[in-house]
């Protein structure tokens, strides 16, 4: 009997059967010791729910709407780069899964697909998620093709001056198989993920290609070139929330890179009430890390999370069955939040209060 996976930590164990280990460790891991990587689940577990009683919950109603643009679930899939290492559709599976759940998708820089072919192929919310490289030219044309493509916004990562250290990467000597590329790169010299002796291709690509001098004017200059709206993604300080609205960002996401940058970093989840508050409205504030069942959902929004991102969960479902795990990924996910929701007494995302968890 062919069963589907119960839960997403079940498309995790499965995954590992599909990938290979390179691979498979490259989605997993976190930097250094993976403190902050398991940090971001042991939050949810610090954090107790609230349940309201005898409230009428025959019908529960998660849509929301983010930056505008309605979504079915405040759910979007992080950006993830090499999705080409889970299944040969990648990101097309990916956006495809998204589309049909009506949740959001960010696209990384660093897809094996290019952006253009994925927003091609689905209609669904769209971001772009942008490394800013060295050559501002061609930092500039990918906003400009991500504008014409029909991207909603630009999400500027900003914990990522350099690459963290992710040591089963330097194990493996992370590299891209043959046959898989940059996909928004194809054709430009140098524009590849090196194999190289003891270390991690990706680190070498960071150092040469990725600016670590960027700062807040950049901000100002990302929306000087493009009328889209910029989310900024890596925040974990209030005052670094308060100064990215100040410089004009419309949505924050409150992040550490699934624990894959600086670690020993506080978990997102810790970070993110403060946060909301210093925000105090002037943008959207989303979360990412750590999120594997809908009551991590209902906790990030009960203390003041728009919506969520999910990063690794994807890739399993990826690996596994592809568009159609993906879809699964976010059925279950689905499923639980509703359950969730009308065993707290909250039968729409406006009645997930402060008062439900802490
Ligand atoms: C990432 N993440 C990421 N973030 C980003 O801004 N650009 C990127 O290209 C990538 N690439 C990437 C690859 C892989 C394999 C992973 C696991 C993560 C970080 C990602 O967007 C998100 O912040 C975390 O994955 C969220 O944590 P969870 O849900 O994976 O615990």
């Amino acid at each position: 009997m062919n069963l589907s996976p119960i839960n997403l930590f079940a498309y995790e164990q499965m995954a590992k059967e599909h990938l290979s280990q390179m691979a498979f460790d490259y989605y997993s891991s976190g930097a250094w010791d993976e403190i902050t990587l398991q940090d971001n689940r042991a939050a949810f577990a610090r954090v107790k729910l609230y349940p309201r009683m005898l409230v009428d919950v025959s019908e529960v109603n998660l849509t929301t709407k983010i930056l505008g643009a309605y979504l079915r679930l405040p759910l979007l899939i992080a950006p993830m780069a090499f999705q080409c290492l889970a299944h040969t559709e990648g990101e097309i599976a990916t956006a495809l899964a998204a589309e049909i759940a009506g949740v959001g998708m960010v696209l990384s820089t660093l897809a094996n697909k290019s952006l253009e072919e994925v927003a091609t192929v689905a209609n669904g919310l769209q971001w772009f998620q942008l490394y800013i490289h060295k050559d501002q030219g061609l930092t500039r044309a990918l906003v400009e093709r991500a504008y014409r493509a029909g991207y909603k916004a630009i999400c500027l990562t900003v914990d990522a001056p350099v690459l963290g250290k992710r040591e089963r990467d330097q194990l493996n000597q992370f590299t891209l198989p043959a046959g898989l590329q940059l996909g928004n790169f194809t054709n430009i010299s140098g524009l590849e993920i090196p194999q190289e002796q003891g270390e991690s291709g990706l680190l070498t690509y960071f150092s040469e290609q990725i600016n670590p001098a960027v700062t807040w004017k950049d901000l100002q200059w990302l929306q000087s070139i493009s009328p889209l709206p910029v989310v900024v993604k890596g925040i974990l300080r209030s005052d670094d929330a308060v100064r990215a609205v100040e410089y004009g960002a419309q949505a924050i996401v409150v992040s550490n890179h699934g624990g894959r940058q600086l670690d020993g970093a506080i978990a997102s989840l810790d970070a993110l009430a403060p946060i909301v508050a210093a925000v105090n409205g002037r943008a959207e504030v989303l979360l990412d890390g750590g999120i594997r069942r809908g009551t991590d959902i209902l906790k990030a929004l009960a203390l003041g999370a728009k919506a969520v991102l999910i990063g690794r969960p994807v890739l399993w479902g990826l690996a596994v069955a592809g568009k159609t795990g993906v879809s699964h990924i976010i059925s279950l996910l689905e499923d639980e939040l509703k359950v969730a929701m009308a065993l707290s007494g909250c039968p729409s995302l406006e009645d997930i209060d402060s008062s439900i968890a802490d």
